[in-house]
């Protein structure tokens, strides 16, 4: 990347990047314009610019329900993903194309490994081991014993090495859910649990910055993402406010991950894609779409990390919908994106 300069257009001054474009559109002045790719399209409509390397496959049919919790293994190199309404733990390895399931008895939300062997992961309101050889499972604690009618949803491993989970209330149908039902909780490594939020709809992605002082958070129906400052010794948070608001009917932000430059990736559920956002000036960079609309979470994997994985959901889809989509429910990488994601941390316990 090179010279930043600012760029005086309809009112507005945008920052730009001085790269090279060699679109040839009038306007364009041979500049690549980095920020928001809306704005390209206007200048020049050389959007192709940030996109022409970035490739989009679907590297795995899955066909699930509800495509969730993608995170790359680094120690295995392989792909962990559920399907949170099919009761499934998928695990694949690329290199092979091998795919490998253990079914659960409960809804699925998320899965992350522990640094003791194995995995943990949210089945229905509890936390579970899983054993993956055995297929064992053994409940280890449960949250919102007072809500029966609720179950867990997207859940992280925080840099220290504490799982965060987040619940949500019963859904009649896909995102209509009783709403203020869940709340956000955190688990240590003994096992104790702390509430941190209440009145959640849909708990939903997290990640924190590179610097671990923020935490990155979603409750769907906000429609937004928000940022807590983070006390990582303590886990406290503090501090909410909004990084990134969607406008109605541009869908649900969803999952996220955070990049090795500190940037957000939330795939936005019945939005077809996947934003990527300066969490410092509140600008969308940049727009991958997908070949499906119910796109849930992301997750950078590879070997070094380049490459963007991105689970999606058929379940709420009627017929003609599927027909459109014969894909929904597939995982998708995206690469040539020039960036690079980061490890996930495995659960201390
Ligand atoms: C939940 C779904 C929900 C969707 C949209 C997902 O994380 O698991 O049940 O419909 O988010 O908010
Ligand atoms: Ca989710």
């Amino acid at each position: 990347m090179s010279s930043m300069e600012s760029f005086y257009f309809g009112g507005e001054v945008l920052p730009v990047w001085s790269g090279a474009c060699s679109c040839g559109s009038a306007g364009c002045g041979g500049r690549s314009y980095k920020y928001i790719r809306e704005f390209v399209q206007r200048v020049c409509s050389c959007s192709s610019l940030m996109m022409s390397s970035v490739k989009v496959e679907c590297v795995i049919k899955a066909g699930a329900l509800i495509g969730e919790g993608p995170l790359w293994e680094e120690s295995q190199q392989t792909l962990m993903f559920v399907d949170i309404a099919g009761q499934k733990i998928h695990r694949w390895r690329p290199t092979t194309n091998q795919s490998e399931s253990v079914e659960t008895e409960d809804f699925v939300s998320f899965v992350v490994p522990r640094v003791s062997g194995g995995y943990l992961a949210g089945m229905g309101r509890s936390i579970v081991a899983v054993e993956w050889s055995t297929q064992m499972m053994t409940s280890l604690v449960e949250l919102d014993e007072e809500k029966p009618n609720n179950r867990l949803n997207d859940g992280k491993v925080d840099p220290r090495g504490r799982l965060l989970a987040g619940t949500m209330g019963r859904e009649k149908r896909p995102a209509e859910v009783q709403r203020q039902q869940g709340s956000l909780f955190s688990v240590t490594s003994d096992l104790s649990v702390t509430k941190h939020l209440t009145q959640v709809d849909i708990s939903n992605g997290m990640d924190w910055s590179l610097d671990q002082k923020t935490f990155f958070y979603i409750d769907s129906l906000s429609l937004t993402v928000d940022a807590f400052d983070y006390d990582s010794d303590s886990g406290r948070l503090g501090n909410r406010r909004v990084v990134y608001h969607l406008a109605e009917g541009e869908g649900l932000p969803d999952g996220m991950t955070v990049d090795a430059d500190g940037r957000l990736w939330v795939a936005i559920y019945n939005g077809g894609r996947v934003l990527n956002i300066d969490p410092e000036t509140g600008v969308c960079l940049q727009t991958v779409s997908l070949p499906v609309t119910k796109t849930t979470s992301c997750c950078f994997g590879g070997p070094d990390f380049s490459d963007l994985y991105v689970t999606s959901a058929s379940l709420g889809l009627d017929q003609s919908e599927r027909r459109k989509q014969p894909l929904a429910g597939g995982v998708f990488r995206v690469s040539g994106l020039g960036v690079k994601g980061r490890p996930s941390v495995s659960f201390s316990g």
